[in-house]
């Protein structure tokens, strides 16, 4: 076991000292190979020729090796990083446009981006439906990625982000629409707006994200700013779904000894989201399946009930 420490130590060190320093696999390999070339010239010992020779090969080995890694390793190690620091994560992964996009969905080409859209966007209007007159807003907007396709099916529609490097990105993509409005969240939360102000809030491709705790204030806060009548969508990986215990048993099984990196999807249940839905006070609470998703729409009742004592009701 300790060994298997050790040697994840001795590798995280290389690959970060490799990640910073991009070239010294190259010059490595280039210095092995003038040492094995002019000790073949030399007529060396046999021994020092051998060695050259192999350590020639495996700084190639090495320098192959890390330029295949630092093709999909664009991101800089972000372990050491806490699960809330929500903002200096999601900013560091969207240091550029095209790093926003890949970090929202995976998907950093333009068409890819529009095409993975559409089956969030089916969720959405399918379980909540969209409304010409409504007022939406989407929790963890991203480079809006659906609020592109949703905003011309409703009246308003707002994207919340708490990073201000996806929501530059989402400034960019949504330029023309003028029925669109992008708010950065300081904090985990929705203070920044009003009560009794959107027809529909959702969230998608977000909780699994988040700290629990976060997850039901968000559901919380939704409560809040929708009106009366107003919808609830959020949805996160199953972990009762055959996909979604299949991703978290493959983390079981290849993460072990690596450190929990603070964006790493978490999986919940349909009873962890439906508890805080009617803890929170919607009603017709309702879960769906579509794996590896678990989804959840709830309603805001019509009679009103103040944001004080839904919150004691919440905290019971
Ligand atoms: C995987 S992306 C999904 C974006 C978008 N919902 C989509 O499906 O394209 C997760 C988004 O949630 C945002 N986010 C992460 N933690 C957040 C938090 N605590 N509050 C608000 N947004 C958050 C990130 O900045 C990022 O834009």
């Amino acid at each position: 076991m300790e060994t298997r420490k050790t040697g994840y130590m001795i590798r995280r060190i290389i690959v970060s000292f490799i990640r910073k320093y991009r070239w010294t696999p190259s010059c490595v390999a280039a210095v092995f190979m003038v040492t094995f070339a002019v000790s073949s010239y030399r007529r060396d010992a046999r021994p020092i020729v051998v060695l050259s020779g192999i350590a020639f090969a495996a700084a190639c080995y090495v320098w192959g090796y890390s330029v295949r890694a630092l093709k999909s390793a664009t991101w800089p190690s972000l372990d050491h990083l806490h699960r809330r620091q929500y903002t200096e994560t999601w900013d560091t992964l969207a240091s550029s446009p095209s790093q926003a996009r890949a970090a929202a969905c995976g998907k950093s080409d333009e068409g890819q981006l529009r095409f993975s859209a559409q089956r969030p966007v089916t969720n959405v209007t399918e379980l909540a439906g969209i409304k010409a007159t409504d007022n939406v807003l989407e929790i963890g907007c991203g480079v809006a990625r659906i609020g592109l396709e949703l905003a011309p099916r409703c009246q308003q529609w707002t994207g919340a982000d708490i990073s201000k490097n996806m929501l530059a990105c989402a400034a960019d993509r949504l330029v023309g629409l003028n029925n669109v409005h992008l708010v950065h969240l300081t904090a985990a939360n929705l203070d920044a707006f009003s009560a009794n102000s959107f027809d529909l809030a959702y969230s998608t491709n977000m909780f699994d994200h988040l700290d629990q705790m976060d997850r039901y204030k968000y559901i919380l806060d939704a409560f809040r700013v929708l009106r009366p009548a107003g919808r609830l969508y959020v949805d996160n990986t199953d972990l009762e779904s055959d996909a979604g215990w299949a991703g978290f048993a493959n983390g079981v099984a290849t993460a072990q000894p690596y450190e929990r990196s603070p964006f790493q999807p978490s999986p919940t249940t349909a009873a962890e989201l439906t508890a805080y839905a009617k803890r929170a006070g919607f009603v017709e609470v309702r879960t769906h399946h579509r794996s590896p998703l678990v989804i959840v729409t709830a309603i805001k009742p019509s009679v009103d009930q103040s944001f004080d004592g839904n919150s004691k009701s919440a905290g019971a």
